[in-house]
């Protein structure tokens, strides 16, 4: 058993305190918000997230896991401390650092024996270095303290199994002692791990999810590609994904990739190359085709549409995937906008985000147009002129096409996600326009 404090607890730090809990160590979680952590130790999560609330009752009344504001005491007595704040993104699209400063100073004036610094937060490469050199610069006492990097996988809605059955665990190190250390500390996961040195670490975050978001631009180019040949993506994917060169995962092609990582990690990569003279035109391509696809359903509706003045829009899942409440760069806030603009009536669903997206955009009207929230999707629907669908939640894939035609007072269906087979829809009588195949009609 190892003492472990972890700073910040929001997704990264704590999914990973937990986890560590889980696996039999002692963990003191910090947070610098006094509610959350009153809440946290009744056992309620300040984020959605399957299992978690489960395991953090199980292991804070084990005693293996602490929630505290008083960062001196968890990270004095800490053999190592792992920070998971944020690092979110500037204007010009590199990471703000502030979060890491501020805990960084705190560690440095707190810790009273050796002890390794864990990097979990996603940042930019050779920012480990500058946050070991500044701990050092503000120790208090005379002890060993070294900075690692510990990049994160995880996805959101699967956070918990994401940790636990990892691919793999990156460390990214500068000495045997830091090494050695972090294997102790993930033996009992029985993970593969992955030891290199610090900044690769750091790249090999970067590196992954924007290879991934290339993935989806690719298949999102291609989709519109394929609209105009007249091939059909789904096929063409599947097709793909038989090469395991390729692998079937991630060829998804929809409104473009949203949430809290691919967007800023995208960006602050393009940036860092160029704050090296190095122009990284593979990812900023990428970004770009994410850019337009958000607004791709807009636009062709608005080619079949006259006016979205006085239309009820039904608008299915707001959240920039499922599992989720996070609505960071989902499409939906960039699509209900120009929808209220145009003047439409929105009656928009989602099972877990309304309640988010509603304190953007509460109920009413909004300059021409006007907003509702409804509790299913088939009321959304119900005397509908036109329907979107932007997350593929459950409950929406579960509507039969017929439900389209019954409800809807013109079964027009412009669906971001490719949720139905064309075919069906056809059958079902339903206009349907999805992404990357041709329309029902
Ligand atoms: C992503 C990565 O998948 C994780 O491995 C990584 O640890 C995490 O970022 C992070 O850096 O913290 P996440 O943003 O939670 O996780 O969500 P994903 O499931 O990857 O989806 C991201 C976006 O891509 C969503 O908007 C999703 O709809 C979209 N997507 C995904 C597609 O459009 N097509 C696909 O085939 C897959």
């Amino acid at each position: 058993m190892t003492n472990l404090a972890v700073a910040g607890t929001g997704y990264v730090g704590l999914v990973a305190g937990v986890c560590f809990a889980e696996m039999g160590h002692h963990v003191t979680c910090v947070d610098i918000d006094e509610d959350k952590v009153n809440l946290l130790r009744d056992g309620i999560s300040p984020i959605y997230e399957t299992g978690l609330e489960e395991l953090m009752r199980k292991n804070y009344a084990a005693g293996r896991i602490q929630y505290t504001t008083d960062y001196q005491a968890a990270y004095r007595a800490a053999d190592a401390i792992f920070i998971g704040v944020g690092t979110p993104e500037q204007p010009d699209g590199s990471a703000n650092l502030s979060y890491i400063a501020t805990v960084a100073r705190q560690i440095a004036e707190s810790i009273e024996q050796d002890c390794l610094v864990v990097v979990k937060s996603t940042v930019p490469v050779g920012t480990n270095d500058k946050v070991e050199q500044f701990i050092r610069d503000f120790l208090v006492h005379d002890v060993k303290v070294e900075v690692a990097s510990n990049p994160e996988f995880l996805a959101q809605g699967s956070a918990v199994h994401d940790t636990l059955h990892a691919e793999r665990i990156i460390i990214g190190t500068e000495s045997a002692w830091a090494e050695e250390l972090l294997r102790r500390i993930y033996a009992p996961f029985q993970l593969p791990i992955v030891a290199v040195n610090r900044r690769s670490a750091e790249m090999i975050k970067y590196a992954s999810n924007d290879f991934l978001a290339l993935k989806i631009s690719y298949m999102n180019d291609i989709a519109n590609l394929c609209e105009l040949v007249g091939a059909d993506i789904q096929d063409v994917a599947q097709g793909m994904g038989y090469d395991p060169r390729i692998g079937n995962q991630f060829l998804n092609a929809g409104i473009g990739f949203g949430g809290s990582c691919f967007p800023k990690d995208t960006k602050a990569l393009a940036n860092l190359a160029s704050q090296h003279g190095y122009e990284l035109r593979t990812v900023q391509s990428a970004i770009r085709v994410n850019a337009d696809q958000k607004t791709m359903l807009y636009k062709k509706a608005s080619k079949r549409l006259i006016t979205f003045n006085g239309l009820k829009v039904a608008v299915l899942g707001l959240t920039f995937k499922p599992g989720t409440d996070d609505l960071r760069e989902a499409a939906s806030l960039e699509n209900v906008p120009l929808l209220l603009e145009q003047g439409a009536e929105v009656h928009a669903y989602d099972p877990v985000g309304a309640a988010n997206f509603a304190r953007l955009y509460p109920e009413g009207a909004h300059g021409k147009g006007s907003i509702r929230y409804v509790s299913d999707p088939e009321e959304a629907l119900t005397e509908a002129n036109v329907c979107f669908i932007l997350t593929e939640w459950g409950e929406i894939r579960q509507l039969a096409p017929e439900a389209y035609h019954r409800l809807m007072r013109t079964p027009l269906v412009y669906d971001g996600r490719n949720l139905y087979e064309v075919a069906q829809m056809r059958d079902a009588n339903v206009e349907y326009h999805s992404i990357g195949r041709e329309p029902s009609l």
